[in-house]
């Protein structure tokens, strides 16, 4: 197993081009179950071990992938099965994502339960729901979610979400795209992934309007066609590198972004006292040593995003005073909390709501990851624990971020992969 050791105290200072997106490639993966027509070639997807899963499931079910250079060629031509087994789906909840195409292309899936997360429940009910309003038959047996159409087509609907979920509307699109007649999904999510996953399916040929806004509308296909398609770049990765740079005391610019989509992070780390600047395709941020402490609340886009809050949390352990930090997305998603803790930190969690006393000096020691994001924000501390930080079960950062250590090295870390074995 790996794990990373951190000697703290260096600046992280330097240029460095952000990586493709993990949450808009895997959709767009799984959208190419919707067509067997040609071949995809998926340009700046991120090598990381969700990609490697999702593409695991898609040879399951009989598509054919390469990856190289950051390039995936995919072709589904010879999709056969339908089933989403267990042992992928329980490593990668995002396998979720093949309930809407595969319905769509072949009338019927059989989808693995998600079963549960590091930080709470994760239910998939409103994928069930967009599902049976487009005309599925949804049993849940032996564990697997088993949707069939009972004439054969999915048919147009109005789908209202009651709450913002990625996830459902990502299905809800794939599907609708090739329903016999219209679809409208109210209360649509409107983070980046989705605005991303609707331009791709328009690319292969499908009709939306709405895109970006809470309001799609979607006029179903016979077919749609394989594309060659430029994915954006992570914005979690931008924010967990701009927080890195921060906690530091140093200064970075970031290329091959898109700084609109991180209005909401970007005025928080202004908050908090660094120097940013932008461009069309570039940030720069500036720590000029003293961070203020910088309440937030995740939410939503275009509010602050969840997938940031650990990172933000690591960040204030080093802010002069209390900064609070709210999570309305998932309640429970503080399982960063004890191990920072563990390395000098003063936090105390009061429901869906933490208190960060700061500044609290960190000493380095070795703490456990427990989920992609929590990691990173181990991490992100380590950089400025005093002495030695080792992050063990690295696993889970692989599965979020392209080779992370080497991007920290180049930008001033001492920062080294080991191996080491778990009693
Ligand atoms: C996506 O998960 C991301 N994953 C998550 O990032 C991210 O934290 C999340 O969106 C929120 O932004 C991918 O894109 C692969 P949701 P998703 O459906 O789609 C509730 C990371 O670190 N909900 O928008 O599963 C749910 O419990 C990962 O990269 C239902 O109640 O999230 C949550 O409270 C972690 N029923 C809220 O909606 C459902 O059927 C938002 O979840 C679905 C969701």
């Amino acid at each position: 197993m790996d794990k990373l050791v951190i000697r703290g105290g260096r600046r992280i200072s330097g240029t460095i081009t952000a990586s493709g997106s993990k949450n808009t490639s895997l959709p767009i993966i799984a959208a190419t179950l919707l067509t067997g027509k040609g071949t995809f070639f998926l340009h700046r997807i991120p090598d990381l071990k969700d990609i490697l899963t999702f593409t695991q499931l898609l040879h399951h079910l009989g598509a054919e992938t390469s990856f190289s250079g950051n390039t995936l060629k995919v072709s589904t031509h010879d999709v056969k099965s339908i089933q989403a087994p267990y042992e992928v789906v329980k490593k990668m909840r995002a396998s979720i994502y093949v309930l809407g195409p595969l319905l769509a292309r072949f009338g019927h899936a059989r989808v693995s339960l998600p079963g549960g997360c590091a930080f709470g429940p994760r239910p998939i009910d409103l994928h069930l729901m967009a599902m049976e309003k487009l005309g599925a038959t949804i049993a849940i047996e032996t564990g697997f979610i088993d949707a069939t159409l009972p004439d054969g087509k999915l048919r147009g609907a109005h789908i209202d979400f009651p709450i913002s979920s990625v996830g459902a509307t990502g299905n809800a699109l794939m599907a609708a795209v090739l329903a016999v007649g219209t679809t409208t999904i109210s209360n649509a999510a409107v983070e980046p992934e989705i605005e991303t996953l609707c331009r791709f399916l328009i690319a292969m040929g499908a009709i939306i309007t709405g895109t970006g806004t809470t309001e799609l509308q979607i006029e179903g296909k016979e077919a749609l066609n394989a594309v060659e398609f430029h994915n954006v770049f992570d914005r979690i990765e931008a924010g967990t590198l701009l927080a890195a740079a921060a906690i530091t005391g140093g200064d970075i610019t970031i290329n091959g972004v898109e700084p609109e989509q991180m209005r909401a992070v970007l005025k928080k780390f202004s908050q908090a006292g660094c120097t940013i600047e932008t461009t069309a395709n570039s940030m720069t941020l500036k720590s000029q040593g003293k961070i203020l402490a910088t309440d937030i609340t995740a939410k939503p886009y275009p509010s602050f995003p969840t997938d940031m809050q650990a990172q933000w949390m690591a960040l204030m352990t080093q802010a002069e005073g209390s900064s609070h930090i709210i999570d309305k997305v998932y309640h429970e998603r503080f399982n960063h909390v004890p191990e920072l803790n563990r390395l000098g930190a003063h936090i105390d969690i009061r429901k869906n709501q933490a208190l960060v006393h700061g500044p609290q000096k960190l000493s380095g020691t070795t703490v456990m990851s427990t989920d992609l994001r929590a990691s990173a924000s181990l991490v992100i501390a380590g950089l400025v624990a005093e002495g030695t930080t080792e992050v063990l079960r690295v696993y889970h950062l692989d599965r979020g971020y392209e080779k992370i250590e080497t991007k920290l090295k180049s930008l001033g870390a001492d920062i080294s992969r080991e191996k080491y074995n778990e009693f």
